[in-house]
């Protein structure tokens, strides 16, 4: 990590993924838009899924994704890299190998050069890790920092992975912990305890690549990255896209202890409650407790992979992942849905039912 006299979180309104517009606002804005077709579109901007895939051949798919943020970490070696993690995350969401970037780049006229620098130095590597290559980008002035990238990726058009092909029976695999929002939002108040932090932004570095390897080698039949819409947030867009309901098992979801801490004592990241109030009317919250269901809707940056998996398989990727990911979880099933909610929590220890 490099010494840097500038506090690049304090120029920064919201941390990380955690300045994403609402998924009810950006619905919204984005009605009565004119969409075009083409056969080849294989995944579009209505279709609320992590990345576009446009077919190219029978055999190859185009991927496509943007994202960037303002800073989520003071270092800016680390914001880079952690931006550049997350950008590449849509690709692998959608069982793609990303190839091709592009910087996108907002600096303050006054930032130090050493400090843009090391930004850049940590996209330049993680995307160098990823295996793909930086070709360009833009730049431009402005108060508030923001980095991100383009990418572009490749898959087979037959073994794209969306998040709307989810069947009743599937097994629901994570390979991240939660509680990344919560944690980054402390620490700009000086409250997060340094050795949570610390794992906060080794998880936010650590690429989905490995879990995207484990994943196409078994039947996964849908799938979405955990980022700015939380836990809750994104697999209700899985449920509604699929048309099926998730139940999830709170219990076995792994939730960094410190940001469970500090959610039960109500420190949490505004995207919280923006992600409350577009999914919440759909979640039947069962007995969970509010900081529980808190943590689910915590906007995660650069979060793991939410897989429906099917059930044959579903034991074998675990295995798979237990040896390649942060934190395997089988966090719930997919069922038939009966009209209603989309997502039904449950805390098997509170119901005293078998774990
Ligand atoms: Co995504
Ligand atoms: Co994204
Ligand atoms: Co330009």
């Amino acid at each position: 990590m490099s010494e840097n006299p500038v506090k690049l979180t304090k120029l920064a309104k919201c941390a990380g993924c955690g300045a994403k517009v609402g998924a009810g606002t950006l619905a919204r804005l984005l009605e009565g838009l004119q969409v075009h077709r083409d056969p080849n579109l294989l995944v579009g901007f209505d279709r609320s899924d992590d990345a576009s895939v446009y077919r190219l051949s029978e055999e190859l798919a185009l991927v496509q994704t943007v994202d960037f943020f303002p800073p989520i970490a003071d270092d800016p070696y680390l914001f880079g890299q952690i931006a550049a993690a997350n950008a590449l995350s849509d690709v692998y969401a959608m069982g793609g190998e990303p190839k091709l970037c592009l910087n996108i780049m907002a600096v303050p006229g006054d930032m130090p050069s050493q400090a843009v620098h090391d930004l850049l130095r940590g996209g330049y590597e993680k995307v160098y890790e990823a295996g793909a290559l930086i070709t360009g980008g833009h730049s431009i002035l402005d108060d508030e920092p923001k980095y991100g990238l383009a990418v572009t990726g490749f898959v087979h058009p037959a073994k794209m992975l969306t998040n709307s092909g989810a069947k009743p029976g599937d097994v629901l695999l994570l390979t991240k912990p939660l509680g990344t929002g919560v944690l980054t939002t402390a620490a700009k108040a000086g409250l997060a305890p340094p050795a949570a932090l610390e794992r906060a932004y080794r998880l936010m570095t650590t690429l989905n690549k490995s879990a995207r390897d484990a994943m196409v080698s078994h039947r996964v039949h849908a799938c979405t990255d955990v980022t700015g819409f939380g836990l809750l947030g994104h697999g209700l867009e899985m449920a509604q896209g699929s048309g099926v309901e998730l139940e999830i098992h709170v219990e076995s979801v792994d939730l960094i202890p410190e940001a469970a801490a500090l959610a039960r004592v109500g420190i949490l990241p505004e995207g919280m409650y923006r992600n409350r109030s577009f999914a919440g009317g759909f979640v039947d919250p069962g007995e969970t407790e509010l900081w529980q269901q808190d943590l689910l809707y915590d906007p995660q940056t650069s979060g793991g992979l939410l897989m429906a998996v099917d059930p044959e398989d579903a034991e074998a990727l675990y295995e798979d992942l237990r040896a390649s990911v942060p934190s395997a979880q089988r966090i719930g099933t997919v069922r038939e849905y009966r009209g209603g909610k989309f997502l039904f929590l449950k805390d098997r220890r509170r119901s005293g039912g078998v774990l």
